[in-house]
């Protein structure tokens, strides 16, 4: 008896909840979180799982920001005048013409989205701007629990554009230095490599034999490669690449040359430079004195000399003109 009772309250119950159930509409999407590539079409799903209204009011909003803005509306997807307040009465007015404003500023999904069966929502083409929540709500009249709303994020990956890459031209062996890669259009925001000829420099240089003993550490989220200390080995091209899930873009290489400079060998260098300079100006003037006084100390002699000399010894005194000859062809 007691057997019976209780099979026959477990019907009724299972009964009424599938009476109950029936009643209700209920929402289910396949991916509450759905990544899609920037110019590539993406699916919102919004699967009924349960009605028994037969023309269910469907509508999808985006709210960005908090900001709530109409997707689709009365059976078709909202254009740029449409905003919440021409959709809700006056105590919506406010809101709406802040959605409205704000949909008109990401630009909105008109000619590019359409309602697919049961409620999905089908972007052809996305954009960065339709980065955002979607909000699929299902009104149905005439189910006992008329209402259910489901809440999809949408996030649209942005490849990377070129980054801005700066490499030292030059610098000296010994001494610290950093390059830097900057991206900033990439969503999510990229992830930073660096190439050095040609071949990728791995993250840690220990783990490399090749750049075992190179002291640089590279910085995978803001792009900087930096040398403690910097070798002559460390001379070369550099590029970066900037990569997330959409793509990468890398700027084209550049060269750091690596001088060698010992402070010892600057310093003689430019001391015996200085010497060289010294000894030489000396010794160019120092000839051209001695050549002036030379000239100068023969005429002296060979216009005095014979006049000395002059009634005193014809032979000195030929001697004399002689040498006044003599310095002539001298
Ligand atoms: C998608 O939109 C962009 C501009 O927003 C356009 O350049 C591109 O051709 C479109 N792609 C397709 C497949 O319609
Ligand atoms: C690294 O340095 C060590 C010792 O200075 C040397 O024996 C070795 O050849 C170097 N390795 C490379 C790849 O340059």
């Amino acid at each position: 008896m007691a057997m019976v009772r209780l099979a026959a309250g477990f019907v009724v119950y299972t009964s009424l909840g599938h009476i109950l159930s029936s009643l209700a509409v209920i929402l289910r999407t396949t991916d509450k979180i759905v990544w899609a590539n920037e110019f590539e079409p993406i699916e919102l799903t919004c699967l009924i799982e349960s009605i028994s209204t037969n023309n269910p009011r469907i509508e999808w909003k985006k709210i960005k920001n908090g900001v709530p803005s109409y997707v689709y509306f009365q059976n078709k997807i909202a254009g740029k005048q449409l905003g919440l307040s021409s959709a809700r009465g006056p105590q919506h007015f406010r809101a709406g013409s802040q959605a409205s404003k704000r949909s008109c500023m990401n630009g909105d999904l008109e000619h590019r989205a359409q309602l697919r069966e049961p409620a999905n929502i089908l972007i052809f083409n996305t954009s960065r701007s339709d980065t955002a929540e979607y909000r699929c709500e299902v009104a149905a009249i005439d189910d006992q629990r008329d209402f259910d709303e489901i809440l999809i994020s949408l996030a649209v990956r942005v490849k990377p554009v070129v980054p801005r890459c700066s490499v030292p031209e030059a610098v000296t062996v010994g001494t610290s230095t950093e390059l830097r890669c900057l991206e900033n259009e990439g969503f999510p925001a990229p992830q930073y490599r660096w190439f050095h000829n040609n071949e990728e420099l791995p993250q840690d240089p220990k783990n490399s034999h090749k750049f075992l003993n190179s002291s640089y550490s590279i910085n995978p989220d803001t792009g900087g490669l930096k040398f403690r200390r910097v070798r002559k080995e460390d001379a070369g091209e550099y590029y970066c690449q900037a990569k997330n899930d959409a793509g990468h873009a890398q700027c084209p290489p550049q060269m750091m040359e690596v001088y060698d400079v010992d402070i010892l060998g600057i310093f003689l260098k430019s001391f015996a430079a200085v010497a060289v300079f010294f000894c030489l100006a000396a010794s160019i003037c120092h000839s051209l004195k001695r050549g002036c006084f030379h000239k100068k100390g023969h005429n002296e002699n060979n216009y005095n000399w014979p006049a000395q000399n002059d009634g005193v010894n014809y032979r000195d005194a030929d001697e004399g003109h002689f040498r006044h000859k003599s310095s002539f062809i001298i």
